[in-house]
Formats: structure tokens, sequence, C-alpha cells
């Protein structure tokens, strides 16, 4: 079986790729290497850039160059592919902001053309979206105690309404891209599915102030930088460790349920950006320093999945906070010469 992962050099894609290799799959990784989210982490380096890719490559990843808004090398690329697990994406709200047409051609050309792909190779596909679609008017129904803001019910059905609130490009790319998702499932049978992700944390995430929040506090705490905070700190989600998302891919494969799932860790992974920065220190066994700014527009302070849905095709996370944050704290600290902090 072979499986073609757009995006696989990316953070989430470097770990599906991985995924399917112990599986005993070829995979092919397809990836820009354009790497977006390492805009402003300040360790933007060429060793940063190039690290997932010598990685997959050592471990027997077909490594492919190429452009997903490039339809006709895609289509190229997919032949003898039996699946396409598709996170390539320009994934930053604040980039979106700054470039709505680079996130549009990205996010919502790219996975038109990806859907293309998998609709004329017929083989399954499943779109990486993200909780954004939701928008942030859970902001609304929010209480909050010392440390986290809290709901009740703790989390959130896929029943929720999207796109309310204060919308970005993001919001939008990712919801298109959704719809183009579920028109391919109704109009052309293509076994097709959207994973909205929460937010997500492992090895190999060069996690900025954009993008990749538990990577960017876990690195500057590694380094003894201040942490700088947009809010109050008390914004909540149940993180899901890398390998589990990975996972849910798989799972997918082996039981081919076409619709739209939340894929997070839910009300046993919940942290929020204090109670996550305190564990850090907790682990590393030192204070950080923590700079407070104001809230960003669009911010949303809460989101923690239902994955009942998702439990039906078998995703099930595994990793709890504290064992995934000593992962991926473990990892830094033994590539500390690939991180230029400026
Ligand atoms: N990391 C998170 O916490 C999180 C949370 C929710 C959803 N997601 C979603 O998961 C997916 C992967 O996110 P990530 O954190 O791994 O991001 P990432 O930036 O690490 O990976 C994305 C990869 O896509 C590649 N890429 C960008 N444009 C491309 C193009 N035109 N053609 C081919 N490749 C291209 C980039 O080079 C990069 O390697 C995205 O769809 C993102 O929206 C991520």
């Amino acid at each position: 079986m072979k499986v073609l992962v757009t995006g696989g050099c990316g953070f989430l894609g470097s770990h599906v790729c991985d995924f399917f290799l112990e599986k005993g799959w070829e995979v092919q990784s397809y990836d820009s290497m354009t790497k977006y989210e390492l805009k402003r982490t300040g360790y933007g380096t060429d060793a940063t850039r190039e690290y997932n890719w010598n990685y997959l490559k050592n471990k027997g990843v077909e490594m492919v160059k190429g452009d997903i808004r490039n339809l006709e090398h895609l289509l190229d690329r997919s032949t003898n592919c039996d699946y396409i697990v598709h996170t390539a994406a320009q994934p930053a709200m604040t980039i979106s902001w700054e470039d709505p047409e680079l996130d549009f051609s990205t996010n919502v050309l790219g996975t038109f053309n990806v859907l293309e792909a998998a609709r004329k190779r017929k083989i399954p596909v499943v779109n990486t979206s993200s909780i954004h679609v939701y928008g942030n008017s859970i902001n609304d129904s929010l209480k909050e105690s010392e440390t986290s803001y809290t709901r009740e019910p703790i989390e959130i059905p896929e029943t929720q309404a999207t796109m309310i609130g204060k919308i970005s490009p993001l919001h939008a790319s990712k919801m298109s891209a959704e719809h183009y998702v579920q028109t391919y499932r109704d109009m052309y049978d293509v076994k097709a599915a959207s994973f909205r992700f929460t937010g997500i944390y492992g090895e190999r995430q060069f996690g900025g102030e954009d993008h990749g929040w538990v990577a960017n506090f876990a690195i500057r705490s590694v380094f003894g930088l201040p942490l700088r905070i947009f809010g109050t700190g008390k914004q909540a989600r149940d993180i899901l460790y890398a390998r589990d998302g990975a996972e849910s891919y798989f799972n997918f494969f082996q039981n081919q349920i076409p619709g739209t799932y939340n894929i997070g860790g839910a009300t046993g992974n919940k942290i929020s950006l204090l109670e996550c920065i305190y564990m850090i220190g907790e682990i590393l066994g030192k204070k950080q320093e923590i700079l407070f700014e104001t809230e960003r527009p669009g911010d949303m302070r809460y989101f923690v999945c239902d994955i009942n849905l998702a439990r039906k095709f078998g995703f099930n996370p595994k990793t709890k906070p504290k064992e995934g944050v000593t992962k991926l704290i473990k990892w830094i600290d033994e590539n500390k010469s690939i991180f230029e902090i400026k």
C-alpha cells in the first residue's frame, strides 16, 4: 500500500509519514518546502527548514518537492497511490491576515486539487481542517477559574455552529476546503473526510507565536527566554500528541466512514496556556518569565473536542500532556544546535 502525504515535511505531515512507514506502507511526502510557519519564529534557519526533509529521507520516505497548487504535477505524483493524507497548508491565522491570497490559493485551490487527484485515482482522502472553522463565538459562553477558561458542557460536538464570531481569511479558507470535501463526497462518491484538529504538539514542531504554542513555550523555556502571552493565558485546548493525530488517518483508512470529525484530546487533555507553561517549568525545574500582551483579534479562548464521532472509525488519543510534552522537551534538548534563536 502507498500513501501520498501532502505537507509531509511539515510538523503533522512528518508524523503521518512516520506512522505509515511503521505500518509497513510505502510513503511519499509531497511538500513545497515553503514552511510559512517559520516566517517569524526567530529560528527559521536552513537547518530547521531542512530538518524534516532529511529526517524522512533517511527513513526511506520518497521525497517529492511539489506544490499542491499545480494540479498536473499532483496528478502525476498520485499515480499508484492508495490513499491521500492532505496536511499541506498555510496554517497560521496571523499570516492569513497579511497574505490572504497566499492563504486562499494554498488552502482552497490546493485542497481542490487534492480532491481532484483522489477522484481521478478513485482513492480515499482526508483533508486536515481545524477547529478554527467554529469561529470564536464560543468566547461568549465561558466562565473562568484561576488558571483557565471553563465551559459547561466541557466538550463541543461537530453540530456546533460554524463561522460564528470574528472571521479571518484562515477561517474562510479552511471552511471552503471542507465544503469542497463534502461536495466530492456527495457528487463523486469520493471516500473523503475532513478532520477538524485541535492544537497539536510533539517532536519536530518548530512552533512560534503564530502557530504551535506548546512547542513555542517549550523551545523558549529550554533556552531560558521570556514567553509572550496574548490575553490572560487562560485560553484552553484539548491538546493532542502528534503521533495520536497521525494514527487518526490510519484509523480512517481501516474504517472509511466519510464525514466531518473533531480530532482532539477531549476532556482528559484539556490544558490552558498558563497550566502548560507551569507544567513545562515543572518538567525543566525552572520558572519562566511571562510577558502579557493584549489579546489578538479572532482568537478562540476555548475549545475542547467531543470526539465520539471519530471514535466510531477507531480514533483514540492515548498520550497525556505531561508524557507528550516531556518527549517534546527531550527532542528540543537533543537538537539544540538547530535552533538559532534571534
Ligand atoms: N499544528 C496545529 O496545532 C494544528 C491545529 C489544527 C489544524 N492544523 C492543520 O494541520 C495541518 C498541518 O499543520 P502543521 O502544523 O503540520 O503545519 P506545517 O506548516 O508544519 O506543515 C505544513 C506543510 O505544508 C507545506 N506546504 C505549504 N504550502 C504548500 C503547497 N502549496 N504545496 C505543498 N506543500 C505545501 C509546508 O512546506 C509545510 O511543510 C494544516 O492543515 C493545519 O491547518 C494544525
